[in-house]
């Protein structure tokens, strides 16, 4: 039985107060109702990670960052390593958001890199893929979801330590999310050619998140489908409200 997931990606959002804040709640939340076997997760900025892993230290909670580097250590000014987050206790790390492939340049065999080293540092990859609208209006929505996949899963063994994010880019802060059947068809051909790659008990186990405009009205019939483990999260997921309905929808799956 795969978890759901509710992974909320705050990407550059919220002040240190309202990430204590919402921290503050949160614990409160999981230590007196706890979430089942929902799994509660935060990708925070860098700045507010002992924050974070403090909070999860005391609850279920899980942590995740929002980007690695694709180097060991040393002089590279602005980055973190894969080793840092490590000793942070990060347990996650989200790589090929659409925010970073098209705003920073980011390729796929950049992120093959940055993912071998989360797996050297025993993190484990939240790989986002996903089509922009162009991509998907010209019925090339398949084709280029597997071949982020391919290339950016290039010559990389995985065993349960793996989790993928469909996030098409047309319904990423736009409002606009993906139909339940249009988002399952997706996910049920990422699942299927995981199989036909690693074999059918990770492709069974492999936890795939849907995200795009997921909030609380939505996410109810998105997590309905059999191939969709949970949400990856941005705006809905930075008020903490709204956050612990989802929590709370996830549970009653
Ligand atoms: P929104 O939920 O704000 O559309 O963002 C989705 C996303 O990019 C999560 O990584």
């Amino acid at each position: 039985m795969r978890k759901i997931y509710i992974a909320g990606n705050w990407k550059m959002n919220l002040t240190f107060q309202a990430a204590d804040d919402f921290f503050f709640h949160l614990a409160e939340y999981l230590q007196s109702t706890g979430t089942g076997d929902v799994q509660a997760l935060i990708c925070p900025p860098f700045t507010y990670m002992e924050l974070a892993t403090d909070t999860a230290d005391q609850t279920s909670l899980s942590i995740g960052a929002q980007n690695v580097s694709q180097y060991d250590n040393g002089a590279f000014t602005g980055e973190i390593s894969a080793d840092i987050l490590s000793s942070m206790d990060v347990e996650y790390c989200l790589v090929g958001h659409s925010e970073r492939r098209q705003i920073f340049q980011e390729s796929d065999s950049l992120i093959n890199q940055k993912i071998q080293k989360l797996r050297k540092y025993f993190l484990i990859p939240i790989l986002c893929v996903g089509e922009s609208l162009s991509e998907r209006e010209s019925g090339k929505a398949v084709e280029v979801v597997q071949n982020q996949l391919s290339k950016c899963l290039e010559s990389i063994e995985i065993d349960n330590d793996l989790m993928i994010a469909y996030e098409p880019v047309w319904a990423i802060g736009t409002g606009k999310t993906a139909s339940p059947q249009q988002a399952e068809e997706i996910h049920k051909m990422i699942r299927d050619w995981i199989a036909a790659k690693y074999g059918e008990q990770v492709a069974a186990d492999l936890p795939i998140l849907y995200g795009g405009s997921v909030n609380p009205a939505n996410l109810a019939e998105l997590l309905a489908q059999p191939d969709i483990d949970g949400g990856l999260i941005g705006g809905a997921s930075l008020d903490i409200e709204s956050y612990i309905k989802m929590l709370k929808i996830a549970q009653k799956i």
